[in-house]
């Protein structure tokens, strides 16, 4: 298994601080519950939070998402949930990235569930013509095929810990 250099941590950085910003033009002061979507997201989060400058509440969800990869198969398990009461709350639901936008499309409804007032998708990354029909608000990097690791994100629980990108080669 090789690994490609994909972005570097100072490009991922530019594209986190320009995330940050769209996304406190976009609350204009209000403040919203982030949520990151466990594990893949928790290096992004992290970045994003201290770059945010608006104050804000921090919370977390892990879900699994179960069906082959080449079926429509939608079932996504929530493994732990979160604590925040989103009641009447701007929600923004922060993504590592969005595959095929099942995970993300289950969240919106049960954040929109929870009674939250208002719910924003950000992603790191989104596949390019993945997730049709789902709007993603703030979109850090459209990518190919290729799998991704760094950054918070693994191929069986490794590579979380890298600071950069890097797509995952054969061989
Ligand atoms: P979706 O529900 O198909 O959008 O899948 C979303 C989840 O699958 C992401 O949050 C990741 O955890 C995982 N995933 C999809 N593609 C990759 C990848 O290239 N690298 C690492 N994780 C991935
Ligand atoms: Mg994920």
């Amino acid at each position: 298994m090789g690994l490609k250099p994909y972005l570097t941590p100072e490009k991922i950085d530019e594209i986190v601080g320009r995330l940050a910003s769209e996304i406190a033009s976009t609350l204009n002061g209000e403040e919203a519950v982030l949520v990151g979507v466990l594990k893949g997201s928790f290096v992004f989060l992290a970045d994003l939070s201290r770059k945010l400058g608006e104050d804000h509440e921090i919370d977390f969800i892990q879900t699994a998402c179960y069906g082959m990869r080449d079926t429509p198969s939608n079932e996504v398990l929530i493994l732990r949930d979160i604590t925040a009461d989103l009641k009447g709350r701007a929600v923004v639901i922060v993504e590592d990235i969005i595959d095929r936008g099942h995970t993300a499309a289950v969240l919106v409804e049960y954040f929109r569930a929870r009674g939250a007032r208002s719910i924003m998708l950000c992603a790191l990354l989104k596949r390019k013509g993945g997730a049709p029909g789902l709007p993603v608000d703030f979109v850090g990097h459209e990518m190919g095929d290729g799998f991704v690791v760094g950054y918070g994100m693994d191929y069986k629980e490794r590579y979380r810990g890298l600071p950069g990108l890097y797509i995952l080669e054969d061989g």
